[in-house]
């Protein structure tokens, strides 16, 4: 099957799974945090935000909350309903500039220079070819403002326990789909953003040392203490340079170079 149907025909079915991802495990709760308030820090209430592979649209309701004026894209077409759905009776509603099924890869139809600032938090991983990242991260380019900022998530080699951490391509089963993945450490993440036009401002490793512990530690945190000392340690510990890319996912911020 094309990487496309693959694609969409695996979040189609994941919508809830994916929606529910976030507040799923004390983690995953982590990791909205440590994702979010990075957002806050960077993206000024009332900018223009394009989300690419939105997904559900977590963070794009969080922005729209923030009052951004937000555009959704995915290759999911029932991830997109499913933030509509939810938006439908929102305040911020009128603030979606648009909600559009299409590839990162293919954006021909957003303006030039449109975006303060563009998420992709999702097709870097997914599209495992170099042209086709290069395409995507092309259209970003166009897309941003000068001072606009690109906030990508990647997936590092590093759980796969391969022995090296080159850049590798691995496959995930999710919702009965073979899902490619392209992981990459910190250092190949700076070069690709390097080679396509874009300074790397800073990184950050989301799950990080708690990646070395096991499920059922993480699994006890639970009350609003704990889970605060947790996420202290976490974000503490999440830009030391000699760490950056032991984790599972890492976060980067950019910028039109
Ligand atoms: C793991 S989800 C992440 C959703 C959300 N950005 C987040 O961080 O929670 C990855 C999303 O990227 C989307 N995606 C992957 N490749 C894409 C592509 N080439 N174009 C558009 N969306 C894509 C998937 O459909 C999926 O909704």
């Amino acid at each position: 099957m094309p990487y496309r149907q693959t694609i969409a025909a695996a979040y189609d079915a994941g919508v809830e799974e994916e929606y529910n991802r976030l507040n799923e495990t004390p983690l995953r709760e982590a990791e909205y945090q440590l994702i979010v308030e990075l957002l806050d820090e960077y993206i000024p209430k009332s900018s223009v935000v394009i989300d690419i592979g939105s997904g559900p649209g977590r963070y794009a309701e969080n922005l729209l909350q923030r009052n951004c004026r937000v555009g959704v894209i995915d290759l999911s077409a029932r991830s997109l309903k499913a933030f509509s759905d939810r938006m439908e009776d929102s305040c911020n509603s009128d603030n979606i500039i648009f909600n559009r099924v299409s590839c990162a890869t293919q954006l021909d139809w957003v303006d030039d220079c449109s975006a303060d600032a563009i998420l992709l938090m999702g097709p870097l991983y997914h599209l495992v070819s170099d042209e086709h990242r290069n395409l995507t991260l092309a259209n970003c380019r166009r897309i941003l403002k000068p001072d606009g900022l690109l906030f990508t998530v990647f997936l590092s080699p590093f759980p796969i326990g391969n022995g090296g951490l080159e850049a590798i391509i691995t496959h995930t089963h999710f919702q009965g789909m073979d899902v490619p993945q392209f992981r990459c450490m910190p250092g190949d993440a700076k070069k690709i953003m390097k080679n396509n036009g874009f300074e790397t401002l800073r990184i950050r490793n989301i799950e990080g040392i708690a990646s070395f512990m096991p499920t059922e530690t993480i699994n006890e945190i639970t009350t609003p203490n704990k889970k605060s000392d947790f996420l202290n340690t976490l974000r503490k510990t999440s830009e030391e340079r000699e760490r950056l890319g032991i984790t599972h996912q890492f976060f980067v911020i950019s910028k039109p170079a």
